[in-house]
């Protein structure tokens, strides 16, 4: 197709001058360009399309991946930048605006987390302010790329990592949507990746994916040789059978005993319709876009973001760690569950929560127990100790968010109530609270839930 004739994303009429006032700066900025990010998959696909569509004007840049933007950071950030300098924070931001109004460096915000405030001094670009759900709908990473092809048509192939940090956020599950569904496809019309409706299998034989893979998790097999082996046996498959080499009735047979088992196991019901997925194929990656995303999170769960961030940025050689990491980060993710299995969370009336000594996995682990075998009928909190605090990762199944909870707000209000911090999506949240107030802060929770559910 001639560059003319490429169909591209049609954004509102609010969204594109935002978008087009964010790219006036940059094309007017000649000095350094300081970019902070979010750790996580969403957050290093973000910071490395905004790096590569600064690289390609000539900007210099300097880069920073952290976990949480609180006020030591915020006052590190305003103290260090040179006044002349422009700040460009991507995946994170949008709960600190009015200290961000302050700055003396001209700002722009590129987040999708629920937004304080839309503010008077800064550029803010978060799906939220234009009608679009940031929880479900577009990404950091999925935002940031509609701020890189404003600035210069010839970004479109950094949709790749679009796509790949959304995913990174659980944006995919029940399908793309909204303005991530119209990226996807946009993508996939200008030829830079291909769709694949399969099963969830991550490794090429069905039952490398079942010993080696978290997800999706098969209560009593995931992990486990003997019974894995014995599962595969009874699907009438060898251990060796890859799964593009079955024949359709094999394949129909494998799609429908999982499904089953899924169910049967108390998956929640996008777990379930998940198992059958579009999966995404990178050209410019030679992988999948999940499989991209999972190799990225590996990397920031084992502590390594800037070999995500190397390997986000082109660097082939970065993929080799990367790989390292994923075998790490697997294994201790199916470990921990099967522990969950043997010794489910504790329950409040609404709430579930269950303590880890492994800090970065509390969150993956509460996503991955919600959706595949906890209680679907209350919100899961994990919850792991450092330094006299706790810190709290949330997740709640799509039927409890669509009966009217909203995990973000509830973090932030019982997180205030008991002297922490919190914040977040409706579907996925976190807190910080004194681990002396851990009690008070699952109580208040219990009550705030139970009127979210009952308003
Ligand atoms: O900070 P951020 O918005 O990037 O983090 C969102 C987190 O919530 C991610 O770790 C993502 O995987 C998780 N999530 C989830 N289930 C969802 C939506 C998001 O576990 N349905
Ligand atoms: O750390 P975790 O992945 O569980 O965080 C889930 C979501 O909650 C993320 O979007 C994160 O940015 C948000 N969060 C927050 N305030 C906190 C802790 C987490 O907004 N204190």
């Amino acid at each position: 197709m001639a560059e003319e004739e490429l169909p591209g994303i049609i954004f509102s009429a609010g969204l594109s001058r935002r978008l087009e006032e964010a790219a006036d700066v940059i094309k007017e900025h000649k000095g350094i360009v300081r970019i902070l990010s979010h750790y996580d998959p969403d957050g290093i696909t973000a910071a490395a399309i905004v790096c590569k569509m600064l690289k390609r004007r000539g900007n210099h840049f300097q880069t920073t991946l952290s976990k949480k933007l609180d006020d030591r950071r915020m006052k590190e950030i305003r103290e260090s930048t040179p006044e002349e300098q422009l700040i460009i924070l991507t995946d994170m931001g949008s709960s600190r605006v009015s200290q961000l109004d302050e700055f003396p460096q001209m700002v722009i915000v590129v987040d999708h987390h629920q937004p304080e405030a839309e503010g008077d001094n800064i550029i803010h670009l978060n799906p939220h302010l234009f009608g679009i759900d940031g929880a479900r709908e577009a990404s950091a990473s999925s935002f940031a790329f509609s701020l890189a092809v404003t600035l210069d048509e010839k970004n479109w192939d950094l949709a790749s990592l679009a796509i790949t940090g959304a995913i990174g956020d659980r944006q995919n599950l029940g399908g793309f949507k909204g303005y991530n569904e119209e990226l996807a496809s946009v993508t996939a019309q200008r030829e830079l990746l291909k769709t694949e409706v399969v099963p969830d299998l991550k490794s090429s034989t069905v039952y490398d994916s079942l010993i080696e893979h978290p997800e999706p998790y098969f209560v009593g097999v995931t992990g486990r040789k003997r019974q894995a082996s014995r599962f595969v046996k009874w699907l009438g498959l060898e251990k060796e059978s890859e799964y593009k080499e079955l024949d359709d009735d094999k394949k129909r047979f494998l799609t429908s005993i999982c499904t089953l088992r899924l169910l049967r196991q108390g998956a929640t019901a996008e777990a379930v319709e998940n198992f059958v997925t579009t999966k995404y194929w990178l050209y410019d990656w030679d992988m999948y876009a999940d499989e991209f995303s999972a190799l990225l999170n590996a990397c920031s769960r084992q502590g390594d973001q800037s070999t995500g961030l190397a390997m986000a940025l082109g660097d082939k050689s970065a993929l080799e760690t990367a790989i390292q990491h994923r075998v790490k980060h697997q294994e201790c993710i199916i470990d921990n569950l099967r522990k969950l299995e043997g010794e489910p969370p504790k329950t409040l009336d609404n709430v579930q929560y269950f303590h880890t000594s492994e800090p970065p996995y509390a969150g993956v682990l509460a996503g991955l127990g919600t959706l595949y075998f906890f209680d679907d009928t209350k919100a899961t909190f994990g919850i792991s100790k450092k330094n006299g605090n706790d810190h709290i990762s949330a997740r709640a199944p799509r039927q409890l968010v669509e009966a009217g909870v909203n995990l973000g707000l509830a973090c932030k209000e019982a997180g205030d109530n008991v002297g922490g911090v919190g914040g977040g999506h409706n579907v996925a949240a976190g807190a910080t609270v004194p681990s002396k107030k851990e009690k008070k802060f699952l109580n208040e929770l219990d009550r705030i839930i139970g009127e979210q559910l009952t308003n």
